[in-house]
This record gives C-alpha cells, structure tokens and sequence, in this order.
C-alpha cells in the first residue's frame, strides 16, 4: 500500500467512524463520543475538512455540564453493545453522559487546529474558548486541590488499567457491585482488556459516585479512589498553556491560565519519586508511590520538563522494546505486552510524546518515535494499540484515534506538528 492510499484508508475510517457532527472510536468496542478520543479525531479531520474538524470539538462542547465539567462519554444514542451504559452511570444529564473527565487534550488539539488555518477557525474558536477555559476551571477546582492533577476513577485518566493505578485499586472493594455483564469482551479478546477484578472496582467507584449524586466534593473527599497521574498534570500544564496562548490571540485576558500551569508547576515535588529517579503515579489516600516507569512520565516533554536522572530511566524503558513508547517497564513484574495499558504502546500517546520532543528541540527522539509508529501501522493496520516487542496489532480495529494521529503527525505525508 503506498503512502497515498494509507492516507486515503485513514480519511476513510474517520468519515466510516462519524455519526453525524461527533465521531465514536470503533464501531461496537465504543459506540458512543468519548472526549479525547474526539479530540484527536478533531486534529485528523483538519487535515482534510476543518470545518468537521471544529463541529467535532463544538459537539463534544455542547455536553459539557453546568458545573464546567466535560465527561468522558457522551451517550448521544442508546446502544445495548456497550457496558456500562447511561442507566448505570445515572448522572441524570441531559445529553446522558458519563459523571467523569478525561484528558483535557482538546486546548493543545484546538491550537494546533487553529493554527493549520486561523482565518477558518477564529470565529469558531472564539465560542469555543470560554468553554474551554470553564472546563480547565473545574480541573483546577475540583482536580487540582493537592497541587496537581488528580483522577477520582481510572476512566479518567483514559489509562484504564495501567499499573499507575494498582496501590490505588488495591484499596477498592469491588466484592459487592452486584451481577453485571461485560460487553467489551464480545468485541476484543478477553487477554487484550481489564480483569474482571478490575471491572468490579470500576463498578465500585462508579457507585459510590452516584448515590452521591455525582457531588464531586464528596468524591475526591471520600471516594474509594484518589491518585496523583503525572500525565494528566503534564497534559494540563500544556493544555492551560495553549489556551493561553489562543486566548491571547483572541484578544482575551488569558493571565489565569499561565498562573494555574504555574500552580501545576510548582506542585510536581510531590509525584516525585526518587526511588525510581522519576515522576510517579501517587495515592493521595495513603501517599504510596506506584514506582511505574510508563508513557505517562514520558508526557513530562510535553510540559517543557526535563529532568537528567528521569531521562536517562525512561530511555532505557524505550529501549527495552521494539517499537514505540511502551505504557508499562518492560522489565516490571506487572509489564504484559498485549493487555491494553499494561505495556501496550498506543499511537495515539506516542503522538503526543512526539509533540513534546519536538518542542524540546529533540529531532532524534521524535523521528525515531514517528517511524516506529509508522512500521506499527503499515504492518499492521490502524488498530488501537500494540505489542511494543513484536509489533502485533491489538484491541479494537478501524480505530479513529490511531487514523486520526496518522493524518495529522505520522504519515509520511502530514506536516510536520501537524
Ligand atoms: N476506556 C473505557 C472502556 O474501555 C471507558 O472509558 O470502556
């Protein structure tokens, strides 16, 4: 298949994966908008249609809840081939969404957007800023009270079961969440998702969220799960930072979005793990490390942070695999290849380790990340992650995000930083 084509296949499956103004991730595995995904599905469309690419932010906007929160899924129809779906969630919002966050990516992706083309995006980034700037509020108010950025479920951190999260699970009892059946397992073998342990205590600490109601106070004071993620924090500190910048293109007062990145700047002491050399997930319940060397650290670039010791732990990390950042040590106990977050190395992460790379003036780094992305995907196809050590694909297939980062950064055809 030539460059062309590949590039053709991806505009494909991101017209095949719309549903009209949103974009769900795969067909049955996730039938719904999730919203980094969307994000990202927003970046690959600009390649080809900016005005799709905008209506994929603005829909995704247009479920954000009164408090400022945008969730992490938006349930704009009923799909019985889903677990779990809005009746379970019950946050009694209207579109149904989910009671939780995600990665707020949507400002750096914006940015980049914007920039592709500022004639064609000013106006619509205009009404977009305020939302954005509402949504990165309640991440300060409600996510960042410890200093940095914190998750309440591992949904959020859209790193579902990596082993950042394990001191953390530990403590959930996932032992009285009831019957329930699993979906995702129909659709993608069992060995490639979460436990079924893990499952429980995602149940867990989706119930306790709503029989409070989705009281968000309640939630990080009293929820069974609490964790620091260096990822979310990093990705925050950048995300704040290119709102500012659009904000003062836009002609905005944008200083409070420099001050809370400045914030986030100054707590990371605190997810600074000096056993491993590096910044690690921590229970903010119980103050224990996880001592994980995985992608998420490797987001640290993308917030303009380097540190010596870290680099030279996270380098041999990469260099434990074949192909691409792996989301887990290969050399940790826990580390399973083709277990989603578990040492997977996912395109869509790589993409935006890359970002970070690039900005840090490290040209090696991210042509050796782009082009072991790109063997991953001419060999395998657009899947959503993959074995780091031998490449296979995993998880679902057809997959928007990994086309998406394909249109935008590494096919040999995008522009470089999309
Ligand atoms: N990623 C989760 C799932 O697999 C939910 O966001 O269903």
């Amino acid at each position: 298949m030539t460059t062309e084509d590949r590039d053709a296949r991806a505009r494909e499956i991101l017209r095949g994966n719309d549903r009209g103004g949103y974009t769900i991730p795969t067909k049955g595995l996730y039938p719904y908008q999730w919203n980094w995904d969307s994000a990202f599905a927003a970046w690959g469309f600009s390649t080809f249609d900016k005005d799709r690419a905008w209506t994929e932010l603005e829909t995704l906007f247009s479920a954000q809840w009164d408090t400022g929160m945008v969730p992490h899924i938006v349930f704009w129809q009923p799909d019985p081939g889903y677990f779990p779906g809005p009746d379970v969630w019950g946050t009694g919002a209207d579109p149904a969404s989910s009671g939780i966050s995600q990665p707020p990516v949507a400002a750096i992706l914006a940015r980049k957007i914007y920039e592709s083309d500022p004639g064609a995006g000013r106006e619509r980034m205009r009404a977009l800023y305020p939302k954005m700037v509402a949504w990165h509020r309640w991440w300060r108010e409600h996510r960042c009270a410890e200093g940095v950025a914190a998750i309440t479920h591992p949904w959020e951190s859209g790193r579902d079961n990596c082993a950042d999260w394990d001191p953390g699970m530990a403590n959930v009892d996932g032992s009285n969440v009831g019957e329930y059946t699993r979906r995702d397992t129909g659709h993608v073998d069992a060995s490639m998702r979460p436990s079924k342990q893990d499952y429980d205590r995602y149940l867990a600490i989706l119930q306790f969220g709503k029989a409070c109601g989705w009281d968000q106070v309640e939630i990080v004071k009293n929820g069974p799960f609490y964790m620091a993620d260096p990822a979310m924090t990093f990705i925050l500190i950048r995300a704040h930072r290119d709102l500012a910048a659009l904000g003062a293109v836009l002609g905005e007062d944008e200083s409070e979005l420099e001050q809370w990145a400045d914030e986030l700047v100054a707590g990371l002491p605190l997810m600074w793990n000096s056993e491993i050399q590096a910044y690690d997930a921590r229970d903010l319940r119980t103050m224990a490390f996880a001592g994980c060397l995985g992608s998420g650290a490797f987001l640290a670039w993308l917030a303009g942070i380097e540190n010596a010791e870290m680099e030279q732990r996270l380098m041999a990390v990469w260099d434990g695999v074949r192909y691409g950042i792996p989301s887990n040590d290969p050399k940790a106990e826990n580390f399973n290849p083709r277990r989603y977050w578990r040492g997977p190395t996912w395109p869509v992460v790589n993409s935006l380790i890359a970002m970070g790379f690039a900005d840090a003036g490290r040209a090696e780094e991210e042509a050796r990340l782009r082009r072991e992305t790109v063997e991953l995907i001419e060999a395998g196809g657009f899947f959503e992650y993959f074995d780091p050590v031998d490449g296979t694909p995993c998880g679902g297939d057809h997959f928007t995000w990994t086309a998406a980062i394909w249109l935008a950064w590494a096919s040999p055809s995008a522009k470089a930083g999309g």
